[in-house]
């Protein structure tokens, strides 16, 4: 299988106070990088006979793969949830971030510190919507590997070096809070709702077993 590089969603001259210079290289450098490593390792494990080669290469190819993956993925979600002004959340937005989190302003304050929390420790602060639960968390992802299982995130910030040297230096705080100046919350809500529609993972029924008592037991 061979990915394809997506289009850059965000338009970068249209944004606040992050230069276009920075939003392109960080598309053609390390998404497209990421892309490339995906494509190789891709190559690479599909070349192999599983049968012979040794369980720690292959371990270590999966892993490689898994992180190259969620790069890619995660990169499209960061382009895809800026473009905005950042203040305007829409209501079904307000609302969902309100129930989860207690108010929009509590939920700011909680993801900003979470990002601020990464700063030395690169990864991703992700907005994350859980079937299971039917409800929003939020989320550091390091080493691109950390994501929730079944987790579906709508907003993503990176916060690896790369993303804001180029423009702040080793300023981290003032280029999370020009992220949060350029959110397109329409796009989130839009994702949001797309989430929603996905139900908690299907339970285990087997009609066999109903008359072999279950644990814990069910009255
Ligand atoms: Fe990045």
């Amino acid at each position: 299988m061979k990915y394809q590089i997506a289009p850059l969603f965000c338009r970068p001259w249209t944004l606040n106070g992050i230069s276009a210079r920075l939003i392109e290289s960080h598309y053609e450098n390390n998404y497209g990088g990421a892309l490339h490593r995906l494509n190789a390792l891709t190559e690479e494990l599909e070349a192999l006979d599983p049968s012979t080669t040794p369980a720690h290469v292959l371990g270590r190819l999966k892993r490689e793969e898994s992180a190259a993956l969620n790069s890619t993925l995660l990169h499209e979600l960061y382009f895809a949830s800026l473009g905005g002004d950042g203040r305007a959340v829409p209501e079904g937005m307000a609302a969902a971030l309100a129930r989860d989190f207690g108010s929009v302003a509590r939920w700011r304050q909680e993801f900003i510190a979470l990002a601020s929390a990464l700063t030395d420790d690169s990864g991703w602060a992700l907005l994350t919507y859980v079937p299971r639960d039917g409800r929003l968390i939020n989320q550091s992802a390091t080493d691109h590997r950390q994501s929730i299982a079944g987790g579906i995130p709508i907003l993503a910030l990176d916060m690896y070096e790369h993303a804001y040297h180029l423009d702040f230096c080793a300023n981290a705080t003032a280029y999370i809070a020009s992220f949060m100046r350029n959110i397109e919350w329409n796009a989130v809500q839009g994702r949001y709702e797309d989430a929603v529609k996905v139900g908690p993972p299907r339970q285990l029924v087997q009609e066999q077993f109903t008359d072999v008592p279950a644990y814990p037991s069910r009255k």
